[in-house]
């Protein structure tokens, strides 16, 4: 048996797998998120522990764990865990979508050496602005760092004892060589710090250190081989399925990711798509990313008083879309636009705008955002056929019947189970406990697939382009 744990910026989720694959419990303990101020985005790694302790806690309450054998970590990626000489934490953490290091990023992105190396631009969101930030703003707090970790990586800190980074995960901090899969010390001297206060690297499939005695028995819990684990959206895609070139999953989540598995390492920064290790020896992905997808709706929903559900119920079969625009750009964009000072926009309101055609057009605009995700991988040479639908948003059929006729090409939805990020961990927990590779990572039976409605396409091409025009138009307010 296997332990999956995924750390999400709400909730932390854990799951038992057995050596079949077989979910056989999952618990999840909520999380919150504090924006103090515009821009600042945190959590309190404590606030971590607890829950993971807690969910193991209750795993092995209500199961017989006497055969586990290995626990998987995957988080969000990109936060700053800064800790002391005592492995004491310096600061709340600051997540990936916290965006007051923009003037940071745009410094270092400036500086060509870390597109060359790292494949990518440098966003505000990354690891290494938000520790110059800190270098600036809280000197005191920068000066006492001993060590630097990635948020799932602190866990494996808390179980083990032991700082140790993936590739994967390590990959969206601006330090990593993300060719050669090593720190860059050019990199890390750039920003004022060295080799010594990075964890040491392995892959996502290798173990990184065996749960703690103290722990073990606090919880009673057998031995166990702690695995590298992956960033949570390599874990999602080992727990797709989507390790072999090509091979392609949407997430519609808080944040939307359009991901494909590569062989080879294609960094191509201009085009704002990210270039990362896969979390499995040999291989990477690229992916783009838009900050707000469900979290757009979720705004919608907290302005209107209405549910997400509420608001998306009875849209019926997918229809021409209006002239209604809404541009997601709520905490700024990362993929194509890089932009972070960029906000969200509803253009062309008239009197029969309600809180339904608003939601639509929130739906639309997010589908949007993805077509230029389509092609900003497309501009790297990466052409993806058809893609795995997954995160919360997935549920809406409707949703998905509009994001395959805007990108023009078939989703398909997985069976009724467990197939995301904490699977993905669980698998990847199973391949360091017992030396399996890529061959455990199946992609799930298909429920469903949603194909472009050809009739509708030209409707929402045109609507594309007036998003686009809008954009660009807009920028410059
Ligand atoms: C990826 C990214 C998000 C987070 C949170 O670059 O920032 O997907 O990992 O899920």
């Amino acid at each position: 048996m296997y332990i999956g744990l995924d750390l999400g910026t709400s909730p932390l989720k854990a799951i038992l797998m057995d050596d079949d694959q077989r979910v056989l419990a999952e618990h999840t303990v909520a999380l919150s998120v504090q924006r103090p101020h515009d821009g600042w985005s945190e959590q309190d790694p404590a606030s971590w522990e607890r829950a993971a302790i807690d969910a193991l806690r209750a795993i092995r309450q209500q199961n017989d764990c006497r055969g586990l054998r290995g626990i998987g970590l995957s988080g969000h990626m990109h936060g700053a865990v800064l800790l002391d000489k005592n492995g004491d934490v310096l600061r709340p953490c600051m997540l990936w979508n916290d965006t007051r290091s923009h003037a940071e990023a745009a410094e270092m992105d400036a500086d060509p050496r870390f597109r060359a190396v790292t494949g990518n631009i440098v966003f505000p969101g990354f690891t290494a602005p938000k520790v110059e930030w800190v270098r600036r703003h809280e000197p005191e707090i920068f000066d006492k760092i001993a060590m630097i970790l990635l948020p799932k990586d602190y866990l494996r800190y808390v179980l083990t004892g032991e700082y140790v980074a993936e590739m994967s995960d390590a990959a969206g901090t601006s330090w990593l060589d993300t060719g050669a899969r090593d720190w860059s010390d050019d990199l890390l001297a750039a920003c004022g710090l060295s080799r010594a206060q990075m964890p040491r690297l392995i892959e996502g499939s290798a173990p990184s250190g065996d749960l703690r005695d103290k722990l073990g028995i606090e919880l009673d819990l057998p031995m166990l081989v702690v695995a590298g684990g992956g960033g949570d959206n390599a874990a999602a895609a080992i727990g797709a399925g989507v390790v072999k070139d090509g091979s392609a999953f949407l997430s519609l989540g808080t944040s939307g990711v359009l991901f494909a598995a590569n062989d080879g390492y294609r960094p191509d920064p201009a085009t704002a798509v990210h270039t990362f290790c896969h979390a499995l020896p040999g291989t990477w992905h690229q992916m783009g990313v838009i900050l707000a997808a469900t979290d757009a709706l979720n705004w919608l929903s907290k302005l209107t008083g209405q549910s997400a559900a509420q608001l998306t119920h009875g849209l019926g079969d997918l229809r021409a879309p209006s002239r209604t625009l809404f541009l997601p750009y709520l905490g700024g964009e990362r993929t194509p636009h890089n932009d972070s000072a960029m906000r969200g926009q509803f253009l062309h309101l008239d009197h029969a705008t309600d809180a339904q055609a608003a939601a639509r057009a929130v739906m639309e605009g997010v589908s949007y955002a993805f077509a230029d995700c389509r092609d900003a991988l497309g501009a790297t040479g990466t052409r993806i056929d058809r893609a795995l639908a997954l995160g919360g948003g997935a549920r809406s059929g409707h949703w998905l019947d509009m994001l395959a006729t805007v990108l023009g090409f078939p989703l398909d939805v997985p069976e009724q189970g467990e197939f995301g990020a904490a699977l993905g961990a669980a698998r990847l927990g199973m391949m360091a406990a017992t030396g399996a590779g890529a061959e455990i990572a199946t992609q799930p039976p298909v429920a469903r697939s949603h194909e472009p409605d050809t009739a509708l396409a030209p409707a929402f091409a045109e609507g594309l382009a007036r998003y686009r025009a809008a954009y660009g138009a807009l920028k410059a307010l």
